[in-house]
Order: structure tokens, then C-alpha cells, then sequence
């Protein structure tokens, strides 16, 4: 007996191994921690538990019979970051360099078929060459099997990428198909081809980390929703990220006691928006003196900077943020803020998460690159997001609420529960000076009729009293209280049950 418990030490020690302290020490060298030193950090101390640690291909061309390394290159099991459960799977890259066999498919999906049936999240820390290369077909068929999976679960638990190493080809797209994508900067990268396929079908010479790496992805194409410096500081932020998150779609979500006054006034807010109305503020002002403590975690912070999403908490519990930012583009809404928008509220609304919509918005934005990109569908995507939810919407509107823009910021007509307005909220059809010169175009050459037409319209419609004389905004609020007003509608709508019509699924515009 004592023998064989010395040989499971033995075995678990090699296992421990991986690919060998040379190769271990080449992935420190190179900045980057072991599969297995990330697991620590990520979860509680001393709550991991490993499957699979002994599971081995069972491939046998080019040479790899001969080649058996326990584990085949992925750690899974699960734990629990701040005593809650998540499930957990980290690729090894000094094993055949994480490269995804079948069988190291297989040990993805048995975390992510057990989280599915007892409700806790997945989060997957991705560091692979890809496909193992001398399996071929058998290996693709393991990223179909992840990815099928990964269509499963969405909606359902929470998944979250955490990209610490190359990730090309085939591989992107479980990431891709996950609710977060976070990276670290120089040391991962994320492409569909590398650079020299790229050279040679587009002569373009670019490096990876200017393809695909974690700056491009979280500024110029939107696939990453935020970028960490080194893999201690992802594994940490990452910690932090997941407080926020309910375990699964039938929870609710998380409360974390808070000493911050549910009636707390702050009276800075009553200054907030300048008096000139085409003038700037910083809507992330709001959002910190209203929600508990100042604290924001904002996503997405350097793509579509002109929306500002993230979650924050309203007495304990998680909200999810939507803003309008004036200080970019003037808070227009176009083609990459409607995207980010819209797919933030559909995983607050998959998750239980109420929603409260900041509003200060002039309008779509127009041009020709607008509307050849596609703007018409990809607006109609924010719209569509904002309708079919059914968690708590809260909307506040600061200034403008202008046109069609007005419609799709989660109004009263798309099921807001509670709609306020500051008195400085203009919800019109378009600013005044725009307005005027098109029903007054006679006037167009009489400059002081058109100033006294703009004052007129000015007067009318410049102001939240039309829309509160109809019910689409419920009160007008003193700016100073809207931390109080918030905190009342949400424990208001606390039990708000909706459901939408049965069918087998909507046809958001794509
Ligand atoms: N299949 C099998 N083995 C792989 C692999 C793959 N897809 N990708 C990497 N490896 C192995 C390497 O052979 C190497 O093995 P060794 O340690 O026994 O020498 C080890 O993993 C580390 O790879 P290496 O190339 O030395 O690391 P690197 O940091 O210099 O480069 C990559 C990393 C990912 C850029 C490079 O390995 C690569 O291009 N891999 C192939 C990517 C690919 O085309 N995948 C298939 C498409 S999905």
C-alpha cells in the first residue's frame, strides 16, 4: 500500500512537470507563468481540485507513441475565487506547446459539460499553438466538440477568455464565442492568420503584436474587452471582474455589502452639464459619484470610446452601466459604439443584471462610411438589445435625447421601468438649429426670423416637460439626487417579472 501511495505522489510530481523545467523556464523567460502558477493565483488558495492530470493522447504518427506527457497540455478542474465556484481550464504551453489534441478537446469540454449542469462559470486561460499538428482531423474535431460547447452555455453560465499566449486559426473562435475576451499585452496575441500568411495573400508586412495583439484588439478591432500588463495583474483584475458576475442565467447577482448611503446627494452633479449646450462634460463623472463607492469597472474602455459600458454595484448589488460619452464624437451613437452596446446589455439581460442607461445623445452618426458599413443593421442591434430585454432598465437622461437615438437608449416605448430626466434633458426630434432649418427653410435668408424660430423651438421642445406631459419620462429629478432616485427604482423592480413571447429564437439584425 505505502508503495503505491508513493508512486501517486510520483506520477502527480511528473504530471506537475509538464514539458520540463527547461521549457518551463523558457515560458519565464519569455515574461509568462506556468498553466499551473496561473490557477494559483487565480483562484482561493488551496480550493483547486484537478481532473484528468493523468490523461494522454493517443496519437502514434510522427514519432508520438514514444512521446507521453501526463495531462496532454491542459490543467482542468475546478475551484473558487472568493468562495465562489468557477470552473477552470489552462492550457500548458511547455507541453507540445498547449497545442489542443483530442484528448486535451476532451478535458475542455468535461469542465464545461460539468459547469453547465451544476451552474458556474467557465473561465479558460488560452496559451496554444493550435491544432496539434500531427493529429490533423482528429484535433479539429476537438475545437468543433469546444466550440459546440461554447454555443451551449451561452446565456447559460458566464465564459471567460483569459488569451496569455499565441491563439491562431481554428482557435480564436472558442474565445470568440465566449461573453469576455481579456489579453495580455506583448506577451499574447490573437489572429485568424499569422503575418506571413498574411505577407504572402496581401503583401502586407505586419508583426504579431500589431496583428493580433492585445492593443489592436482592444482599440482598433473590438474583439478584446481589456488588455493587462503582465499575467499576475490579469489573473488579479480577472478575480475582481468575476465579484461582479452571477454563476449562472437563474441567479441572482451577487451582493457585496456596502457602507455607501442608498440617499447619499451629491450636489456636484447639479453643475455637471455645462450651460452651452454643444460643450463637452465627462459622462464617467456620473457614473462614479452615482454608483456604491466610486467604483466602476469599466469594459471595453478603449474601443467605441463615444459609449461607456462596465458593471458597478447599487447598494451591493451588480448593475450594468450605459452611457452616452459627450466627450467623444459628441456621444453620437455609430456603427462600433451600437455593436458594444448592444452585446453588454445582452449579457446583462442573459444574466440577471439590471441596466442603467445614462443618457446624452445627439443623435446616429451620418456619413457615407457610416452608412456603407452598415449602421442602418448595426444600430438596429443596440435597438433590438435594449427591446427584448426584460431585467430592470433604469434611464436617465442628462441632456440630449435627440431622434431615433432617443428611441433606442433604453426609453419608456422599450420597456424602460423607470425613465427620469434632469432638467437640463432636451428629447427632441433634432437639435434646434437643425430643426429650424428645415421647417422654416422660407426663412433661411432672414437670419433674425430663423434666431427667433430657434428660440421659439428652443422654448419647446428644449426641455423634458413635453415627454414628462406624456409618461414617457416619469419625473424630472434634481441632478443632486440621482444616486437616491436610482437606488429607489432598482430596489423598486427588485422582483420585476417579464417574460417575452415563446419562440425558438429572435433574428437579431447581424
Ligand atoms: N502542434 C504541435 N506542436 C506544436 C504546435 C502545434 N500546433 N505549436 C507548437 N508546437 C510545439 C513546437 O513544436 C515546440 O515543440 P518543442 O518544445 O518540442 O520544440 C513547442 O510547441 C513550442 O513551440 P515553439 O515554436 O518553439 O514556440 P514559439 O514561442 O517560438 O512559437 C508558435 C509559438 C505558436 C508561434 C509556433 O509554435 C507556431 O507557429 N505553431 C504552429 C501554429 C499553427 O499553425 N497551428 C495550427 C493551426 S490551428
Amino acid at each position: 500500500m505505502h508503495d503505491i501511495i508513493h508512486q501517486l505522489d510520483e506520477k502527480r510530481d511528473k504530471a506537475r512537470l509538464g514539458g520540463g523545467q527547461k521549457r518551463i523556464d523558457a515560458q519565464h523567460s519569455k515574461g509568462k507563468l506556468t498553466a499551473r502558477e496561473r490557477i494559483e493565483i487565480l483562484l482561493d488558495e488551496g480550493s483547486f481540485e484537478e481532473w484528468d492530470m493523468f490523461k494522454e493522447h493517443r496519437c502514434v504518427d510522427f514519432g508520438m507513441a514514444e512521446q507521453q506527457i501526463p495531462g496532454d497540455g491542459v490543467v482542468i478542474g475546478y475551484g473558487t475565487i472568493n468562495g465562489r465556484m468557477v470552473f477552470v481550464f489552462s492550457q500548458d504551453f511547455t507541453v507540445f506547446g498547449g497545442a489542443l489534441s483530442e484528448t486535451h478537446a476532451e478535458k475542455i469540454c468535461k469542465v464545461m459539460d460539468k459547469a453547465m449542469q451544476v451552474g458556474a462559470p467557465v473561465i479558460g486561460l488560452n496559451d496554444s499553438g493550435g491544432a496539434r499538428i500531427q493529429e490533423g482531423v482528429a484535433a479539429l474535431g476537438g475545437y468543433a466538440d469546444v466550440f459546440q460547447r461554447n454555443v451551449m452555455a451561452s446565456g447559460v453560465v458566464p465564459q471567460i477568455s483569459m488569451i496569455m499566449g499565441p491563439c491562431a486559426g481554428g482557435a480564436v473562435y472558442s474565445p470568440a464565442m465566449t461573453d469576455f475576451i481579456f489579453m495580455v499585452k506583448d506577451s499574447s496575441y490573437m489572429f485568424v492568420t499569422g503575418p506571413d500568411v498574411v505577407k504572402t495573400v496581401t503583401h502586407e508586412e505586419v508583426t504579431a503584436e500589431e496583428l493580433g495583439g492585445a492593443v489592436s484588439h482592444t482599440t482598433k478591432s473590438g474583439v478584446a474587452d481589456l488588455a493587462f500588463e503582465n499575467d499576475v495583474e490579469a489573473l488579479m483584475m480577472l478575480r475582481r471582474f468575476f465579484n461582479y458576475l452571477p454563476l449562472n442565467n437563474r441567479e441572482q447577482t451577487p451582493v457585496r455589502p456596502t457602507n455607501d448611503p442608498a440617499d447619499r446627494l451629491d450636489y456636484s452633479l447639479d453643475t455637471l452639464v455645462p450651460d452651452n449646450p454643444n460643450k463637452p462634460y465627462d459622462i464617467k463623472e456620473l457614473i462614479l459619484k452615482t454608483v456604491d463607492d466610486g467604483d466602476f469597472f469599466e469594459i471595453q474602455p478603449d474601443n467605441a470610446k463615444n459609449i461607456v459600458v462596465g458593471f458597478a454595484r447599487m447598494e451591493g448589488a451588480t448593475v450594468g452601466i450605459v452611457a452616452n460619452q459627450p466627450m467623444v464624437l459628441a456621444g453620437c451613437l455609430d456603427i462600433k459604439s451600437s455593436i458594444k452596446g448592444a452585446r453588454f446589455v445582452r449579457f446583462c439581460d442573459a444574466f440577471n443584471i439590471p441596466i442603467i442607461t445614462f443618457v446624452d445623445v445627439p443623435g446616429f452618426m451620418p456619413g457615407t462610411a457610416q452608412e456603407y458599413g452598415g449602421i442602418i443593421k448595426h444600430g438596429a442591434k443596440l435597438l433590438y438589445a435594449y427591446a427584448e430585454c426584460t431585467v430592470p432598465k433604469v434611464t436617465l437622461i442628462t441632456r440630449k435625447a435627440y431622434g431615433g437615438a432617443y428611441d433606442v437608449m433604453s426609453s419608456k416605448h422599450l420597456r424602460g421601468d423607470v425613465n427620469m430626466a434632469w432638467p437640463s434633458a432636451e428629447i427632441a426630434v433634432m437639435g434646434a438649429k437643425g430643426a429650424v432649418e428645415i421647417i422654416f427653410r422660407e426663412d433661411k435668408s432672414d437670419p433674425e426670423k430663423l434666431a427667433a424660430r430657434e428660440a421659439e423651438y428652443k422654448a419647446k421642445f428644449a426641455n423634458p416637460f413635453i415627454a414628462g406631459a406624456r409618461g414617457f419620462i416619469d419625473d424630472v429629478i434634481q441632478p443632486h439626487e440621482t444616486r437616491k432616485r436610482i437606488c429607489r427604482s432598482l430596489a423598486m423592480l427588485k422582483n420585476k417579472k417579464l417574460e417575452n413571447p415563446w419562440r425558438k429564437h429572435g433574428n437579431i439584425p447581424l
